[in-house]
């Protein structure tokens, strides 16, 4: 008998979109945190596997005829940043060490996760080849943070992003749009200036890449704030709304740094319009692309096209 060797994964993976082409290993299976808003622990346990776990899943990665192409490896799942800084250096060193073409490696990362690392273990894993991560601002606003249970501040947020910069890992960070829900103008307004100054406030001086991405409030069952939405606590903002706080956002990013290459992206599935650009150089380009979609309703993304 011929016994098949299968990656496994603790099901429903996300990942990033630009891990689409990643080959995704998994290294802890939910997460530690209890946003509102997200679905990345539901129906899971927090674990973080074991190395041997793991080195056997990255051994049939390797063993594959497809080993040469793996440029690019995710290590799954809601917050793997959180993993001990002895067990992701080993496991990221077999992954390089097991793909002769592989160029970076990824995670997810909690702000507080960064800040319980040292910046000499943040360097260690940077120069071992984990060279981005994804970590979830969702708001500047320290009010709105409150509300979703994110536990963490627009100060962490800061620190985090200048802790990875330090150790050379590419920041790649996301807010939602529509977070404060709506009827409530002035979360919203606390939301898209809060949200602004933050990014305003991380911008490097020098010209390194890093990454600002828009999502858009999904409100998926079983997570607090559609419990929230069926007791009428909570009412999605329409797509109006959403443009509108967006547009807030980026007029009022002001770099005082001018060759910043802040890629900005709201290319993700659950936004109603896909915009990229690099902040603040297109930033008049991108309010046209704003303004027109808040004056034309069917050039935006149908409701059941949105998913997470
Ligand atoms: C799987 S989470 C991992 C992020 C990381 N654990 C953190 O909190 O820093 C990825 C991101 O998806 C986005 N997200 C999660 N649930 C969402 C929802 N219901 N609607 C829109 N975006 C959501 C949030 O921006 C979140 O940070
Ligand atoms: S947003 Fe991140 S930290 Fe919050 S529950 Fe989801 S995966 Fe965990």
């Amino acid at each position: 008998m011929v016994s098949q060797e299968i990656i496994y994964y603790c099901n429903p993976v996300f990942r990033p979109p630009s891990e689409g082409n990643s080959l995704l290993i998994q290294l802890t299976e939910g997460c530690t945190y209890r946003c509102d808003f997200c679905m990345s622990n539901l129906r899971k346990h927090f674990k973080i596997r074991s190395v041997d776990e793991v080195k056997r899943d990255l051994d049939i990665g390797a063993r594959s005829k497809y080993n040469s192409s793996v440029r690019k490896l995710f290590f799954l799942d809601g917050n793997a940043m959180v993993t001990p800084v002895e067990k992701l250096l080993e496991l990221t060193n077999y992954a390089i060490k097991s793909f002769p073409n592989l160029e970076r490696v990824g995670v997810y990362a909690h702000a507080k996760d960064i800040l319980k690392k040292s910046d000499d273990d943040l360097k260690a894993l940077s120069d071992a080849g984990l060279k981005i991560a994804y970590v979830g601002f969702e708001t500047g606003s320290d009010e709105l943070l409150k509300i979703v249970h994110k536990n963490a501040t627009k100060m962490d947020f800061i620190n985090a992003s200048k802790k990875l910069m330090k150790a050379d890992i590419t920041l790649s960070a996301t807010f939602i749009n529509g977070l404060g829900g709506a009827n409530n103008e002035s979360v919203s307004k606390t939301h898209a200036l809060e949200s602004a100054d933050l990014v305003n406030k991380i911008c490097p001086n020098d010209d390194r890449i890093w990454y600002i991405a828009f999502l858009s409030l999904m409100v998926p069952p079983g997570t607090v704030i559609y419990e929230k939405k069926m007791r009428n606590e909570f009412k999605e903002m329409n797509s109006y709304e959403i443009l509108s706080e967006l547009k807030l956002f980026v007029e009022n990013i002001n770099f005082t740094n001018k060759s910043a290459n802040c890629i900005f992206r709201s290319n993700h599935a659950s936004n109603y319009l896909p915009l990229r650009g690099v902040l603040e150089r297109d930033k008049s380009k991108i309010l046209s692309l704003i303004e027109s979609g808040l004056k034309n309703k069917n050039s935006l993304r149908a409701e059941h096209y949105r998913a997470l």
